[in-house]
């Protein structure tokens, strides 16, 4: 599986979310309350707003357009019959983190 590296850990200091645009995708990096790192597709399956640009309220964010609702963690949208958001691989070295443009494993 090839990573790309997009940012690095000290990023995530004062922030625990962040979208990085990737090959024409949007993919959210977001740091959990234990500090581990996962990533995920950020464009709303409706119409590819910027789900970080958002409501966020713990790990479920409101899209900024026209309120779909989805869980970060499961990338299920809450109040639509919609496709899941993807979730990336994610690994973390020497302080620099790197996505895979594939889905994680399930
Ligand atoms: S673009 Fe997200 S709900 Fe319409």
């Amino acid at each position: 599986m090839d990573f790309i590296k997009i940012a690095k850990v000290t990023d995530f200091e004062d922030k625990y979310i962040k979208s990085y645009s990737i090959m024409g995708k949007k993919i959210g990096v977001i740091r959990q309350k234990d500090g581990q790192f996962f990533a995920i597709e950020v464009g709303c399956k409706h119409q590819r707003a910027d789900l970080t640009e958002g409501e966020i309220d713990g790990l479920i964010v409101t899209c900024p357009r026209h309120h779909w609702k989805y869980d970060l963690v499961t990338g299920k949208c809450l109040n639509h019959e919609s496709v899941d958001l993807r979730r990336h691989a994610l690994k973390i070295e020497a302080g620099d983190i790197f996505i895979s443009l594939y889905p994680a494993p399930e």
